[in-house]
């Protein structure tokens, strides 16, 4: 029989790229699948506490037994970590040319120029609570170039590359980025775990 394991998102190509990787050992389901249609809190200072809210509420107020949840962001040391997890806010508001007209405008002049993108996932299985974190170091730029991907992927160029990711095919971009270096460590736990 095959493990229900409930993701907390209700975008269906994530679901899909990852339900892909896990096999057929485990059933993927959205938040819409198990009728979740609010807005899940994400009031943590931490890429760790909002992900673990995530899946705190589904256990608490769905009755989930095994889902999983993630958070990313964006951080610039010259902005000492910023906009971290306020990224998909940053401006106030989830405009992402007015988010990234704020990087770029408090970058202005700043010679350090690196920055990583993260992503921390809260796992629940069986009642025990697992974390799985991925990151990738890069350079932010003074101007935006490409048109794939979506958020601050038009400034960001990771270490090793010269295009952003915003000028990469989804899947190169896929093959290095925060995001799946940490579903790749959550499929590889699943994979082995004997439930
Ligand atoms: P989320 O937790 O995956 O929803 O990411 C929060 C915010 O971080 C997004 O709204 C984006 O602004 C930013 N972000 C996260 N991952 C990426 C990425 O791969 N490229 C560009 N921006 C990202």
């Amino acid at each position: 029989m095959k493990i229900e394991l409930v993701f907390a998102t209700n975008n269906a190509h994530k679901l899909g790229e990852v339900q892909a990787m896990v096999g057929d050992k485990f059933l993927l389901q959205s938040l819409s699948e198990i009728n979740c249609h609010e807005d899940i809190p994400e009031t943590g200072v931490t890429f760790h506490e909002n992900a673990k809210q995530k899946t705190d509420y589904l256990v608490k107020n769905y009755q989930v037994i095994n889902c999983f949840g993630d958070d990313s962001g964006l951080l610039i040391d010259a902005l000492d970590g910023e906009p971290g997890v306020y990224s998909a806010r940053y401006s106030g508001s989830r405009d992402m040319a007015a988010n990234i007209n704020l990087v770029m405008q408090r970058m202005a002049g700043k010679a350090n120029r690196s920055a990583r993108f993260k992503t921390v996932i809260s796992l629940y299985l069986n009642g025990a609570q697992y974390f799985f974190e991925g990151s990738v170091e890069g350079t932010i730029i003074e101007e935006q170039r490409g048109t794939e991907g979506f958020g601050y992927d038009p400034i960001f160029i990771p270490l090793g590359a010269t295009k952003t990711f915003a000028e990469m095919s989804a899947s190169d971009k896929n093959a290095i980025s925060h995001r799946s270096i940490a579903i790749g460590k959550m499929v590889d736990f699943l994979k082995d775990i004997k439930l």
